[in-house]
């Protein structure tokens, strides 16, 4: 069966190790398109949407081999630049292909991309950004071809932020001709590892880390060995369930350096967090007021695949509190199911009330998007009485084995 079944009310204890990020490997993966050769790529997470993106690649043409968190990519042999549908549709991240492949072979044909429900998530930035740096595009219902005779260097003046967008936007100018400037460019950690593992093949890319990136087009990269650091959302996710159970848990390789707005909610909440040179402790129940209410913002802001779970913070910590969504704008979906549970939220527009409950009851939910997913499965720890939580496809989207990881913290878990 596709679900997890929970008996919740034990407190988590122990240590649990952090897998390495997905959202870094994905367009790192992507990223290899560009180099001639054979890439390694350590720590890569063995999560569904990794396997996607290592079957689009094969479909192109690479060769893939992988041994425990070891990804060897061989671009050498790279034949197509059509995209199998039924992988794209299933996974949002294969418009990073995009960027990367106009980059290589001058021409892509695919579907429009999928990936969890959380909002309309147009590309339409992506292709005006592109059409920028001289690529063609055709639209159709289903999909579009884009083709161009040369990737060229551009400024970049983007309407808002979008991580998205300026990973593709990196992708398509390190090879490009001329300087290109994405303005403003994302900062979060992800980009940042994207750049190091491109500068270490040779890219030529300053501003790493500012809203403003300049990247100086070179000739061609060269094949190298690159480690993903762990990841902060699945951290976060390990984090917000020691909150809401009590308890003391050490997350070890959590990136602290890239956790501070959601260390300082956590604190202000009521729990211990203390950084240690090879993970984090997090100890204690949540229960403190947090009447500032949460806003989702791009990074350095409190991220936004880290609200539902700290709505289940919010929802146990005893006092009234509010959420402000302004990344996403269909990213509530987990509220009627947390009511089912027993929470009582509202929503008005952008915004989520939540008023206090003694507790939450087991129940039969549904995850109805990967980080909603997990958020429901540490309401269901933190609650009296068993829960099943259906759709784990969408949590196996993201996470290695969350049933595993809870067990070894002391949960009573298991897959139903
Ligand atoms: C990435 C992350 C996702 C995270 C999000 C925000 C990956 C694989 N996914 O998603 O986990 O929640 O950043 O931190 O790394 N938008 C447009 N037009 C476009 C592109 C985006 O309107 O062409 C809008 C989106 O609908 C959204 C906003 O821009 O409202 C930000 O989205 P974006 O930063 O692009 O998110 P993703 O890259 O999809």
């Amino acid at each position: 069966m596709d679900a997890i079944r929970i008996y919740g009310g034990n407190c988590l204890t122990g240590q649990t190790k952090i897998q390495g990020s997905k959202n870094a490997s994905l367009p790192v993966l992507a990223a290899t398109l560009l180099i001639n050769g054979t890439c390694e790529i350590e720590n890569c997470p063995n999560i569904s949407d990794v396997f996607h993106m290592l079957r689009l690649l094969e479909s192109l043409g690479c060769k893939i081999t992988r041994e425990e968190g070891l990804v060897r990519v061989d671009t050498g042999q790279l034949s197509e630049c059509d995209m199998p549908a039924d992988s794209v549709g299933v996974m949002r991240s294969s418009i990073m292909l995009l960027g990367a492949l106009l980059a290589r072979a001058g021409s892509v044909s695919m579907e429009y991309p999928g990936g969890c429900v959380i909002g309309k998530r147009p590309i339409d930035l992506h292709l005006r950004a592109l059409r920028r740096m001289g690529v063609e595009i055709t639209e159709e219902e289903e999909g579009f071809c884009a083709r161009t005779s040369g990737l060229q260097g551009t400024v970049q003046e983007l309407p808002f932020v979008s991580v998205g967008v300026t990973e593709n936007l990196i992708l398509a100018a390190v090879l490009a001709q001329g300087c290109t400037i994405i303005h403003p460019a994302a900062r979060e950690p992800e980009i940042q590892i994207l750049c190091d593992f491109l500068q270490s093949a040779g890219a030529k890319i300053t501003g790493v880390g500012t809203d403003r990136l300049v990247i100086e087009g070179v000739q061609s990269l060269h094949p190298v060995r690159f480690r993903v650091p762990a990841d902060r959302i699945v951290a976060g996710t390990y984090l917000a369930a020691c909150m809401v159970t009590g308890g003391r848990v050490f997350l070890q390789d959590a990136p602290c350096e890239h956790m501070q707005s959601v260390f300082a909610c956590a604190r202000k909440l009521g729990t211990e967090i203390s950084c240690e040179r090879d993970g984090v402790l997090v100890s204690g129940r949540a229960c403190e007021p947090f009447p500032e209410g949460l806003v989702t913002a791009c990074y350095p802001g409190f991220p936004t695949d880290l609200q539902s779970l700290f709505m289940v913070v919010m929802a146990l910590s005893g006092h009234s509190g509010w959420i402000e969504e302004t990344v996403f704008e269909n990213r509530f979906r987990i509220v009627p199911e947390l009511c089912r549970m027993g929470a009582d939220i509202t929503v008005q527009g952008a915004r989520a009330y939540i008023h206090p409950v003694e507790c939450l009851h087991g129940a039969i939910v549904e995850a109805k998007e990967l980080r909603g997913g997990a958020a429901l499965v540490a309401a269901a720890l933190a609650a009296e009485g068993t829960s099943i939580v259906t759709n784990r496809h969408y949590i196996d989207r993201g996470y290695e084995d969350i049933s595993l990881s809870f067990r070894e913290l002391g949960a009573d878990i298991e897959l139903a």
